[in-house]
């Protein structure tokens, strides 16, 4: 199951930096200001960016006077990088097996990444061992549907007018969506002082069209979910989330809740 979480994910990656600073990046990038609080990021800090995608959280610490560098797996998130942070170092490499020595770090910070791993644990324990004593790890995951409204538009949609639960994913183990659920990651990964919450933003989209387009360019389970409805099905699925996100309207566009749980932890002295 891990070879196939991988290879499913490293796929999904590899096709999505040409839309994904304009599109599903708009919503992660809501997130960066409190996950740089909950690493404590400051000058001179060594923080590195893990499954960095396009930099965004690289390029923030570095705009804080941090010397930060970046991993991730995929080559074409890599590339996109390199050219949007040009001051910064990024590596290939798997988040399970960090290609970094130990204790080399002061900060470790992973914007939507963990729940992308085949184990969630394991990247946290890396993280654990490239951090210095008294290091600081800080994460993002989404928060559950319920909370999330740009999830919720889509998801009852689908419910509605198409075939939820397809798209031919492989599952990674188990749902990482509530605070509870990160602090026991953190907690089994070796962490002290963890704490983790709920923080909601705003994700401004032109329409819903745009929203299934952000989707489908920059995320791995949601895009396998949308590409396995039919095109009559999505017609369906825009026109039904156009109407259910008119309380959302601000001006020509929409203004979506979003939440996500951010969670942090420090490597005890
Ligand atoms: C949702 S994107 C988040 C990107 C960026 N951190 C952001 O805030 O927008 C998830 C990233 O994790 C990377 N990723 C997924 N699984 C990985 C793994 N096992 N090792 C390293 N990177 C991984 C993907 O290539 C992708 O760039």
């Amino acid at each position: 199951m891990s070879d196939a979480v991988r290879r499913f994910e490293l796929a999904a990656w590899e096709l999505a930096p040409g839309q994904y600073a304009a599109g599903f990046g708009r919503a992660t990038a809501a997130f960066v200001p409190a996950l740089l609080a909950a690493g404590g990021v400051g000058a001179g800090m060594r923080v590195l960016d893990l499954c960095c995608g396009l930099g965004m959280v690289a390029a923030s610490a570095q705009a804080l006077g941090a010397e930060v560098d970046g991993v991730d797996f995929s080559p074409a998130m890599l590339a996109a990088a390199r050219r949007a942070v040009p001051g910064a170092v990024f590596r290939q490499g798997d988040a399970a097996a960090l290609p970094l020595a130990d204790g080399c770090r002061d900060v470790v910070l992973v914007n939507f990444g963990v729940h992308h791993v085949p184990e969630p644990v394991q990247v946290l324990r890396e993280v654990r061992r490239v951090l210095v004593p008294g290091g600081r790890a800080a994460f993002t995951v989404w928060a559950a549907p319920a909370r999330n409204q740009a999830w919720r538009l889509l998801f009852d949609a689908i419910r509605r007018h198409g075939v939820p639960g397809t798209g031919n994913a492989p599952s990674p183990q188990g749902g990482l969506s509530e605070p509870g659920q990160c602090v026991d990651l953190l907690v089994r990964a070796g962490f002290a002082a963890v704490e983790a919450e709920v923080v909601e933003a705003r994700w401004e989209v032109a329409d819903a069209a745009a929203l299934v387009a952000a989707f489908r360019t920059g995320t791995a389970r949601m895009a396998a979910l949308i590409g396995a409805q039919s095109g009559g099905q999505m017609q369906m699925v825009v026109q039904d989330m156009q109407d259910a996100a008119a309380e959302f309207r601000d001006g020509a566009g929409l203004s979506v809740p979003i939440a996500a749980v951010v969670a942090r932890g420090v490597v005890a002295l």
